[in-house]
């Protein structure tokens, strides 16, 4: 009949809404299983950031370490240096001091000799006995260089005159005759410890001496600013290569035939010790030190 519906076409409706009915639980299921395999995901790329980020850091890590590693190496050579250095200084220093008795000796016996036979003693032999006491001085200038180094007593300060200390200096030293020093027409007074900065004024007179060889002209100034003592040693001589600025205060480093390269690191512990500075500059060549006037301020 028509408008009706038969029983076989109800069954088969009741079927297709099951169906439907099947077919929206499944698609909710797997919507389910959808989102819950969306936050799996979405929790292993965290997971994988995480991980990248735990590998960088190992990466990192693991340089660290193999620098630390190559530092370590390092610290243990020089560590393996120093202590031989150590000894060495050590046999050096005591070498040095058991020398400098019987060179004085010598020097002492050749003085003797030229008082009591003076009016004896021949002009070539006279020659001779200058070589021999150029020559040991020279030993003890070397020997003296080698002690103030290795030995690093404390300072003994008191309040001294710069100029008495200069002039104390160049008593020690000899200067050729074609080369003049002109001293500094002012006076400073130091709080300082005088054998230490007679050691400063004698090694850079010295080093300006030795690069100027014959002649030449050495400059001295003194002055004070504030609570500053500067004093400056200027020389005419050829200039200090720019490449080696950077050396010159290494131990050890010279250009000389006959230095020991230990002049200037020892003017720059004795400067620190008062602690000041040093600073050297190019044409002309002038070796500056500062020093703080007193040292307990
Ligand atoms: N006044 C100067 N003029 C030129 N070079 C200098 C001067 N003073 C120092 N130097 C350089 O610095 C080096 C190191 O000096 P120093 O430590 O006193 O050792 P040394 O005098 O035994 O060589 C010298 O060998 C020289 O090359
Ligand atoms: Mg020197």
């Amino acid at each position: 009949m028509k408008g009706t519906i038969s029983t076989d076409q109800e069954l088969s409706y009741g079927a297709l809404l099951d169906r439907v009915k099947k077919l929206e639980l499944d698609k909710q299921k797997l919507e389910q299983e959808n989102n819950s395999q969306y936050r799996i995901i979405v929790n292993l790329e965290r997971k994988m950031a995480k991980l990248d980020e735990v590998t960088q850091q190992r990466d990192w890590l693991l340089d660290e370490m193999t620098k630390k590693i190559s530092d370590l190496s390092r610290f243990r050579t020089d560590l393996f240096r120093a202590e031989r250095l150590s000894t060495i200084g050590e046999m050096s220093a005591r070498l040095a001091h058991d020398m400098r008795n019987p060179l004085a000796i010598i020097k002492n016996t050749i003085e003797l000799v030229k008082l009591k036979h003076s009016s004896k003693i021949p002009n070539d032999l006279m020659n001779m006995f200058r070589v021999i006491d150029n020559a040991s001085s020279r030993i003890v200038f070397q020997l003296d260089e080698v002690l103030n180094f290795v030995r690093s007593s404390p300072l003994e300060c008191d309040e001294y005159s710069l100029s008495e200390i200069l002039d104390s200096a160049i008593c020690k030293i000899v200067v050729p005759d074609q080369i003049h020093i002109h001293l500094p027409q002012n006076d400073v007074i130091l709080f300082c410890d005088t054998e230490k900065i007679e050691a400063v004024f004698t090694n850079l007179l010295m080093n300006a001496v030795q690069a100027m060889e014959n002649s030449g002209e050495i400059t001295v100034r003194f002055s004070q600013i504030d609570d500053v003592v500067t004093f400056e040693v200027e020389d005419s001589g050829p200039g200090i290569q720019k490449n080696l600025l950077d050396k010159i205060f290494e131990p050890l480093f010279t250009t000389k035939s006959r230095g020991t390269g230990l002049g200037l690191p020892t003017v720059k512990t004795i400067i620190q010790q008062h602690r000041g500075t040093i600073r050297v500059t190019n044409k002309p060549t002038v070796f500056s030190v500062f020093i703080p006037k007193k040292l307990e301020a």
